[in-house]
């Protein structure tokens, strides 16, 4: 690789003015942003090391470890961003629900909402007594952040999201209850999201208000659906906690995976950049939005455990179809792997600020 090249500063001197904050506005950069979902975790050492000490919930309930483990892969990686170290579902717990992250299982709802009654007895209490860690880590980070100019993302699970963990009560494949529940009580299915988009909202909201710069609203799952479907039963829901975050005047990531047919509809329910995964070309995704919009993504988070030299023709192909259009983030269409080599990341950050410099 040029080194020459890779040594482009990734960090401008104020966060606001940074390359991801102009990239989220459409503006030109001097070279294209890149923050990768999950950069902080379990791939690094570091975090490992922490881990072995805590569970995730105390982590993410500990201000001062959930700032440490933000600032991690910040001290490793020429990344343009931070993302608070934290998870979707605590939230679910401030409603009631008991979530427990169980070793090689992943998380657990251990009382799932299935009816009407369950979702009436959910409680949506304010976020600043519900989730003062978040909150609190994200006033700590922002203090490690600013002198390096390097703005924070906070996040939020979408409703459609959080709800299939809620109904469904852990991960699933065929979403089989929260369908059910969509298509056989579509009352209640309302009554869910209400509860859900109002928590969610003020959530983002609050982060904001806390120093975050940046918001993500994260609706990993939601491809399972039709598009008739996320219409229906989704998009007024995501749409009004778009709009309460909205008013904290930040700009908002909508991300989702296997949406590649319905990216025009989360547009519709909001955001200004739209998260997209790899199932779809990067320029034909753009095709599909209104004109000016700014996409984030794409690369097949599986790239990054094969060779650098397929790793950069895949990016190389990622950056050709951008072309320099502005408003473009660089991120991996999902999650980074738990088996990823550190090397490569170090290398694909390097690379994309290299091959897209601008000076
Ligand atoms: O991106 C970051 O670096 C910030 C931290 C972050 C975590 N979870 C930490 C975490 C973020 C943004 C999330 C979001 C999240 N959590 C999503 C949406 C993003 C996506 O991947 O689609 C979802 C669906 C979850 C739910 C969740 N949390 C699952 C299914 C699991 C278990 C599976 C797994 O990867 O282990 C978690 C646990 C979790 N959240 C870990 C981390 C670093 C791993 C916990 C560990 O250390 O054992």
């Amino acid at each position: 690789m040029n080194r020459e090249l890779s040594s482009v500063e990734a960090v401008p001197a104020s966060s606001a003015e940074s390359r991801f904050l102009r990239a989220c506005r459409s503006l030109p950069v001097d070279a294209t942003p890149v923050w990768l979902m999950r950069q902080a975790g379990r791939y690094m050492e570091e975090y490992r090391a922490l881990r072995s000490k805590y569970s995730i919930l105390e982590m993410i309930k500990s201000p001062e470890l959930a700032s440490e483990v933000t600032m991690q892969p910040i001290r490793a990686y020429n990344l343009d961003a931070a993302i608070i170290f934290a998870d979707i579902l605590p939230p679910l717990e401030t409603m009631g629900l008991q979530l427990e992250f169980v070793k090689s299982e992943g998380p657990v709802i251990h009382n799932p909402v299935r009816s009407r009654a369950d979702v009436e007895a959910l409680r949506v209490v304010p976020v600043e007594e519900a989730l003062p860690f978040t909150l609190d880590a994200i006033k700590l980070t922002r203090k490690q952040l600013d002198p390096l100019g390097v703005p924070l993302i906070g996040f939020s699970g979408a409703p459609f999201t959080l709800a299939s963990y809620a109904i469904e009560g852990g991960s699933s494949k065929n979403y089989l209850h929260t369908k059910g529940l969509m298509m056989s009580d579509a009352r209640t299915w309302h009554l869910l999201m209400e509860k859900l988009s109002a928590l969610v909202g003020n959530y983002l909201f609050a982060q904001a208000q806390a120093g975050a710069y940046v918001l993500q609203f994260f609706d990993s799952w939601v491809g399972a659906l039709s598009p008739a479907d996320y219409r229906e039963y989704i998009l007024p829901h995501s749409r009004h906690a778009i709009e309460i975050a909205s008013q904290a005047n930040v700009p908002i990531i909508h991300f989702g995976t296997n949406t590649s047919g319905m990216l025009d509809l989360l547009q519709e329910a909001g955001g200004d950049v739209i998260g997209v995964d790899w199932h779809i070309d990067i320029d034909t995704a753009w095709q599909r939005l209104k004109p000016g919009s700014a996409i984030q993504g794409n690369l097949d988070p599986v790239t990054l455990l094969g060779p650098w030299s397929e790793i950069e023709k895949r990016t190389r192909e990622i950056l050709d179809r951008v072309a320099g259009r502005p408003g473009y983030i660089f991120n991996l269409g999902h999650g980074i792997l738990p088996t990823t080599p550190v090397e490569n990341v170090r290398r694909l950050i390097d690379f994309v600020h290299a091959y897209t410099a601008t000076a």
